[in-house]
C-alpha cells in the first residue's frame, strides 16, 4: 500500500521555512516564520531565560521525572497569572500545560467537540475563525471534528479591520457556535479591534450564546507590555464569559522549540473546574501522556522570581521595540528606494508581522527572483529584518509592486 500514498502538500508556513534552509543564495532572507531574530539576524535566547536555565542546572532538586498528565501545576498557576492578571481568582479555572499554542488549540478543540452542545439541527459544532487567520488553525480544528467556518476580519481595500463584516458574520452564525479570537497582535494582519469594539463584540457574543476561544500567542508583542496586551481577554472574563484560552510562550519567551503553553477553561465553580480538569486529562493522556518539562521549568523559574520577572519584561520590550523600529524603517526605506505606494497600513499594524497586501504572485516573484522567503498571503515577519538586509528587501518589494 505504501506505493499508493500520494505526496502531501508542504505546510504553508513551515514548508517555506524548509525551502529557505535549502536555498544557497548568499543574499537569501527569511521573513517567513514568526520567530524573533536579533539585529544581526540571529535567534535570540532571552538573558532572563538563560539565567533561569543556569539556576536550573545548579538546582539539585531538579530531575527528569515525568510531569503529571496536566503538567507542572506551579508552572500552570504562574502562566495563568501572567494571562489573567493578579486580580483574577483562579479557583474556578481549569488549566493544563500544553505543547505550545498548537497543542493548546488541539486540546481546546477536542474539548469543545466533546462537550459543547451542537446548535439545533447541526451534526457538528461550528467554530468560526477569522479570515484570514494563522494557517494552522484550519487543520487543527478540522482534526478535532469541528465544522470550520470563517468570519470576515480584514478588508484588503482599506487595509484595516472589517469590523462591520465581523459583526455581521458573528450575528449570522448559529447561536452557540465557537468563536476563535486572537487575543492580541492578530496573525497575520497585525490589526486588532479597539477596546470599545472588543466590548461590543463581547456583548454580541453573549446575546448569541456563542463560546469564546481565545488564542494568545503574542502577549507582550503587541505593545511591548504583557499586561496591556491581555486587556481583551481580561475584559471578556470580567464580562462573565466562560472563555477557553490557548496560551503560547513560544514568541514572548523565545521558547519556540521548547513547546511551552497552557490551555485553560474559565469555569463557574471549583466543582466544574474539577470535572473539566479530569476531562482535559482524558484528552491528553492518549495523545502524548504528559508534556515536556524543560520549557515550563524555565517559565516557572522566571515568573517565580521578582528580579528575573523584571528582567524578562525588559527583554520582551526590547524584542517588541526592535520589531517596531523595523516596521517604521521598512516604510521609510521603501520611500527612499522610490516606492510611491501607500504603505501607511504597515505602520498602523502591530505585533510581529507586516501584512503588506502583496498578491501571491508578487510573493512568488520575491522568492524566485530575490530569495526572499515569505508566506504567500503577503505576510512579512518583521523580526527577520535588520539593517543588513532591509534595503535589499525594500528594493525587491518596490520592484515587484511598482516596478
Ligand atoms: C507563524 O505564524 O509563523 C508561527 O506561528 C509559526 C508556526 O508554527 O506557524
Amino acid at each position: 500500500y505504501l506505493s499508493t500514498i500520494p505526496e502531501g502538500p508542504p505546510d504553508a508556513i513551515l514548508g517555506i521555512a524548509e525551502s529557505f534552509k535549502s536555498c544557497t543564495d548568499p543574499n537569501k532572507v527569511n521573513v517567513c516564520v514568526g520567530a524573533y531574530r536579533d539585529s544581526s539576524g540571529k535567534p535570540w535566547i532571552l538573558p532572563s531565560v538563560r539565567k533561569a536555565e543556569e539556576r536550573m542546572l545548579k538546582d539539585d532538586t531538579v530531575n527528569k521525572e515525568y510531569a503529571p498528565i496536566a503538567g507542572d501545576g506551579r508552572y500552570v498557576e504562574l502562566a495563568l497569572r501572567f494571562a489573567y492578571g493578579n486580580e483574577m481568582d483562579l479557583g474556578s479555572v481549569a488549566g493544563v500545560q500544553s505543547l505550545s499554542g498548537t497543542g493548546a488549540c488541539r486540546i481546546g478543540g477536542h474539548f469543545f467537540a466533546r462537550f459543547a452542545p451542537k446548535p439545533k439541527g447541526l451534526d457538528r459544532l461550528p467554530i468560526y475563525i477569522p479570515n484570514p487567520t494563522w494557517g494552522n488553525h484550519i487543520q487543527i480544528f478540522k482534526e478535532c471534528g469541528l465544522d470550520v467556518q470563517r468570519y470576515r476580519y480584514y478588508d484588503s481595500k482599506t487595509n484595516a479591520l472589517d469590523y462591520d463584516g465581523l459583526i455581521a458574520d458573528l450575528k449570522e452564525a448559529p447561536d452557540g457556535s465557537v468563536i476563535l479570537l486572537h487575543s492580541c497582535a492578530h496573525n497575520p494582519t497585525g490589526c486588532d479591534p479597539t477596546l470599545q469594539q472588543w466590548k461590543d463584540i463581547s456583548d454580541l457574543i453573549k446575546e448569541k450564546s456563542h463560546h469564546v476561544f481565545f488564542d494568545s500567542a503574542y502577549q507582550g508583542f503587541a505593545s511591548g507590555d504583557a499586561e496591556a496586551d491581555a486587556a481583551a481577554l481580561r475584559l471578556f472574563v470580567k464580562e462573565g464569559h466562560n472563555i477557553v484560552l490557548a496560551q503560547s510562550f513560544a514568541k514572548n519567551f523565545g521558547l519556540y522549540g521548547e513547546r511551552t503553553g497552557t490551555l485553560s477553561v474559565v469555569c463557574n465553580t471549583p466543582e466544574e473546574r474539577s470535572a473539566v480538569m479530569s476531562q482535559l486529562k482524558l484528552i491528553i493522556r492518549p495523545m502524548y501522556s504528559s508534556p515536556p518539562i524543560h520549557g515550563s521549568s524555565i517559565v516557572k523559574t522566571v515568573l517565580e522570581d521578582e528580579e528575573l520577572t523584571k528582567e524578562y519584561y525588559a527583554n520582551c520590550e526590547e524584542m517588541a521595540d526592535r520589531i517596531g523600529s523595523m516596521r517604521r524603517r521598512l516604510v521609510e526605506v521603501l520611500k527612499e528606494v522610490g516606492s510611491t505606494h501607500d504603505w501607511s497600513h504597515v505602520t498602523s499594524q502591530i505585533g510581529m508581522f507586516a501584512f503588506t497586501g502583496m498578491s501571491s504572485d508578487m510573493c512568488d516573484e520575491l522568492t524566485s527572483k530575490y530569495s526572499i522567503f515569505l508566506t504567500r498571503d503577503g505576510r512579512i515577519s518583521l523580526a527577520g529584518l535588520n539593517e543588513g538586509n532591509i534595503e535589499y528587501v525594500a528594493k525587491a518589494i518596490h520592484d515587484v509592486t511598482d516596478g
